[in-house]
């Protein structure tokens, strides 16, 4: 049987929001157009989608997916958490998959406070400011990463 690769895609607080939050800085589409369209480009992939309000409901699908072996690795978009979660951040060290940190905004052009990312440290890497497209991208990262 030929392996499929799962990836976790974890939307932290207000993400649940999209299209109809702020849309001159985060777009017109919705959290679902957005995990529709991953499924869409990437068939191949098994997607697991989690969204929540709650911190701790975020650590507690990382080490979710950290336990199944399928699952290969996570796109997170923490939301504000990004900036100040400790937690968060250790969960993310505490595992031993890779995490793509993605925004949908540029978090460098935008207030002060949204420029320190506390977990940016602990991921693979950053992509940011590219819209929905930026979920595609970290995909391809996670993927990437895996082939190597
Ligand atoms: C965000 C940026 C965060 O600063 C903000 O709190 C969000 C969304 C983004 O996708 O651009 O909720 O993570």
């Amino acid at each position: 049987m030929i392996e499929q690769n799962h990836i976790l895609v974890l939307n932290g607080p207000n993400l649940s929001r999209l299209g109809k939050r702020e849309p001159g800085v985060y777009g017109s589409r919705t959290l679902m157009d957005i995990n529709s369209s991953l499924a869409a480009v990437f068939p191949k992939i098994g997607f697991q989608f989690v969204q929540s309000e709650y911190e701790g409901k975020l650590i507690e699908a990382l080490f979710q997916a950290e336990d199944q072996p399928e699952m290969k690795g996570t796109v997170l978009n923490a939301g504000a958490l990004t900036h100040y979660s400790i937690a968060l951040r250790d969960a993310i060290k505490a595992i031993s998959k890779p995490v793509v940190e993605v925004h949908l905004s540029n978090i460098y052009a935008r207030e002060e406070f949204r420029r320190k990312s506390v977990i940016s440290e602990v991921c693979l890497g950053v992509i940011s400011g590219f819209g929905e497209e930026g979920y595609h991208f970290a995909v391809e990262a996670l993927l990437s990463n895996l082939s190597e």
